[in-house]
């Protein structure tokens, strides 16, 4: 069957489906060389290897570089014909090295580079969860089309991202990865990234497989521990977090990750019914799927496997097909062989995954191409137009949360002099984010350099940094702090005396690149350090203040409300340039919160779709101490003008299963600028078979208006965005019921309508 009719058929079969991705999917296909074609060569080759080779095939290797005898290891392995992938190397000299060994083997065949290429490779994105802060899908799309670029040239096939995981405990260090805590945004983003980083089809040039991860339910971990258990209900999972992944693959994603953990008892990469059930018989995937670095070992550390040649076994029998190893004696494919011939793998099962990582090779062009040309690679990583794409997307993704008597944007003209404070301002390192390994720190624009070049001589610009801030210390994936040199004290001081001789200051604080990604969650939402006192001294001075918060959390800021209010993530290498055009007016924020931003880390975790069981809850339920209400909604993001959103009209009192539904409203700039407004739409369901959440969104679109203008924004809403898996019957339903349909710009809007949808009777056992 063809592709694309075949995963059309499966996608009806699917009924959680986002319109975002639907319409996406429609539009991008898995491969452009028939099935037929690739199938023919991978055959020949399949038939000249033995058991050893096909073992080594779907072994990826980790080269950590900064473990010298790890790539020792490494190339030994790939030069006996051992490893049919490598990840994280990043030269395109290393790259060739590499390859040349592979070629030389007695097949020949060469490797498929892997590599986490999640928010740029050079040039470096602001981080994904910022990307999603945009809520413009095509922002993230360029984004990864530009790190795909950069990473093919320098001959890595594919990356292992987007990390589509939701995110609904902040505590957890790899919320910045994903999307936030929303499957419908989460679904969008990942539909984006997919089609950015892979292009049209499989192996389009300057593209590379998209691998999205964690399959699944990683974002859940207890505790927001990282690798700890995850226990999710059904619901959950069905109408959560497995939501992106469905979008992902539709979207025609090549590659699965699975993930550490284990999921309600069953660890993911040995899950048969995950991987097998799910993945591959009701989604129809046919890419491969790869286990998180070292994750079939990890199945004996779950206590599920008994030794390495188990825990082989079940990964494969599951359903992974290629293991990624860690830097120490983690391998365990390498047992297949001796486990085929016992009988106790059946080679079928074995050639099954060798075919799809040659199926893999294949599509992305890796035997008619393995060596790059070096010197065109450094072309490509020079481009000066990735750099305006990278600016462009973080100036898209800043967050305005408070902005009292419109300090900013800042008056260019009338200002004479500006304080820039904070351990952040000029760090070059903590800009970028974490998972980021190939670029240069020296081109990285720190809001220090951005604010010196937007202002020039004219203004006079000093600069403290405040308090000291832990630093990365070398460039492992796990970075050990450096120790610091600032003295606090005297520090904080010279900060007061800079801030009270100057017209304003431009503080940014937050928390070190190292504070976020993996294995970095923190069980403080708190400004690390001696922040919060840094903050109260510049406060007490009376000048006006902006608080720029590098972070991906929401930090605690302990009831002090600084004049401005700015989240500008982790913005990449030109996060300083895009600050500048942002407060000085150029450009106006329009960015919104991919999450519910919590009073403090006790309410944590707290999102706005959540399911509402007493009759009191809005009015009497609280904390004893303080509103269950969050500090911002999700969705929320102020911009330097203001809008109205009216008119809410729907095309239709009721629809039918195979209808669609038009809602549209009248969106005014009332301010006096132009700027972005992001108008949202949720619906509740009213009854059904299982209870339904208090909102949840279902469309949204990021719009820019000139002062004073109206434009009328309409949505489609197909009666399947309503289908839900409901826990009482075991299934997807779409049910008859009343709906509130309600259009504003964060999860509150009041704005609201109702309408019926004629589904299938609630049935209830
Ligand atoms: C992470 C993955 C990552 C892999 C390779 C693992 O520890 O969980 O997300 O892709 O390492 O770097």
């Amino acid at each position: 069957m063809h592709a694309s009719l075949k995963i059309n058929k499966l996608r009806r079969l699917f009924v959680g489906l986002t319109a975002v991705a639907a319409a996406a999917a429609a539009t991008s296909s898995f491969a452009q060389l028939s099935d037929d074609a690739v199938r023919a060569r991978v055959d020949a080759l399949m038939a000249r290897m033995t058991l050893e080779e096909k073992a080594g095939q779907i072994t990826q290797h980790f080269v950590f570089q900064e473990v010298p005898k790890e790539e020792e290891r490494a190339a030994k392995e790939v030069a006996a014909g051992r490893g049919g992938s490598v990840l994280l190397l990043k030269t395109a000299a290393d790259i060739n090295r590499f390859q040349q060994m592979a070629l030389k083997t007695r097949l020949g065949i060469p490797l498929l580079v892997g590599f986490d290429v999640i928010h740029g490779f050079h040039t470096v994105m602001p981080v994904p969860l910022a990307m999603a802060a945009s809520w413009d899908p095509a922002v993230a799309q360029e984004a990864q089309a530009v790190a795909a670029r950069e990473a093919r040239a320098v001959g890595i096939h594919w990356t292992f991202a987007p990390n589509v995981d939701i995110g609904r405990d902040a505590r957890w260090g790899r919320t910045v990865e994903g999307a936030g805590e929303d499957p419908t945004l989460g679904s969008a983003m990942a539909v984006a990234q997919v089609q950015g980083f892979q292009g049209p089809y499989i192996g389009a040039p300057g593209r590379v497989i998209a691998g999205p991860k964690h399959f699944a339910g990683y974002g859940a971990s207890i505790g927001g521990r990282d690798y700890d258990e995850v226990d999710l209900s059904d619901s959950q999972l069905w109408n959560v977090y497995l939501k992106p992944f469905k979008a992902a693959v539709d979207a025609g994603a090549g590659n699965i990750m699975s993930a550490y953990m284990g999921l309600n008892g069953v660890p993911a990469s040995g899950n048969h019914w995950l991987l097998t059930e799910v993945l591959r018989k009701s989604w129809g995937f046919k890419g491969f799927v790869v286990t998180d670095a070292g994750a079939a070992f990890d199945l004996t550390t779950h206590g599920y496997t008994r030794d390495k040649p188990e825990a082989a076994r079940q990964a494969l029998l599951a359903g992974v097909d290629m293991e990624m190893t860690k830097p120490f004696d983690s391998q365990v494919f390498a047992h297949l062989p001796e486990l085929v011939s016992k009988g106790e793998v059946p080679v079928a099962k074995l050639d099954e995954a060798v075919r799809r990582v040659l199926e893999a090779k294949v599509r992305m062009g890796v035997f008619e191409k393995p060596l790059v040309d070096e010197a065109e690679a450094a072309k490509v990583l020079a481009d000066p137009a990735h750099r305006d794409v990278a600016r462009r997307a973080a100036e898209r993704s800043f967050v305005l949360l408070r902005n009292e008597k419109q300090l900013l944007p800042l008056k260019g003209s009338s200002l004479k002099s500006v304080a820039v404070i904070g351990p952040l301002a000029d760090s070059a390192v903590d800009t970028v984010g974490p998972w980021i390994f190939a670029q240069n720190d020296a081109e990285t624009v720190t809001v220090l350099a951005g604010l010196k070049a937007k202002l020039g001589n004219k203004v006079k610009v000093d600069y403290s940094p405040g308090v000291s801030m832990p630093k990365r210390a070398n460039k492992s994936i796990f970075p050990e702090p450096k120790p610091v040199t600032v003295d606090d004290g005297k520090e904080i001081a010279r900060a007061v005396q800079m801030a009270k001789q100057s017209d304003v200051a431009v503080l940014v604080l937050g928390e070190a690149q190292i504070m976020s990604g993996e294995n970095a969650s923190r069980s403080s939402f708190d400004l690390p350090g001696r922040q919060q006192e840094l903050l109260a001294a510049v406060m007490a001075t009376g000048k006006p203040v902006v608080v720029l918060l590098m972070s991906a959390r929401p930090l605690d800021l302990k009831g002090l409300a600084p004049q401005a209010l700015m989240q500008i993530w982790y913005p990449g290498t030109q996060g300083g340039a895009a600050v500048a055009n942002v407060l000085l007016g150029e450009v106006s924020p329009g960015g919104k919160l991919p999450f519910t931003w919590p009073r403090n880390i006790g309410q944590v975790p707290l999102h706005y779709a959540h399911l509402q069981s007493h009759f009191t809850h809005a009015m009497t339920e609280r904390y004893w101490n303080e509103p269950n209400s969050p500090l911002y909604p999700f969705g929320f993001g102020l911009s330097y003008s203001s809008f109205e959103i009216q008119d809410l009209m729907l095309s239709q009192p009721s629809l039918k299963a195979s209808e669609t539904l038009k809602v549209s409203v009248k969106l005014r700039n009332t301010g006096a600028r132009k700027a972005d407004e992001v108008v949202q739409l949720y619906v509740r369901q009213k009854a059904g078979s299982s209870a339904r959440p208090v909102r949840e969104l279902k469309a949204f679109r990021r719009v820019s208006l000139d002062a004073g203008a109206t434009q009328t924004v309409s949505f489609d809403l197909p009666a399947s965005e309503l289908q839900y898996w409901s826990a009482a019957v075991r299934r997807f339903v779409l049910e008859t019921a009343d709906f509130d349909v309600f259009v504003g710009n964060d999860a509150t809007a009041k704005l609201a309508g109702k309408f019926q949808l004629e589904g299938e009777a609630i049935a209830r056992p």
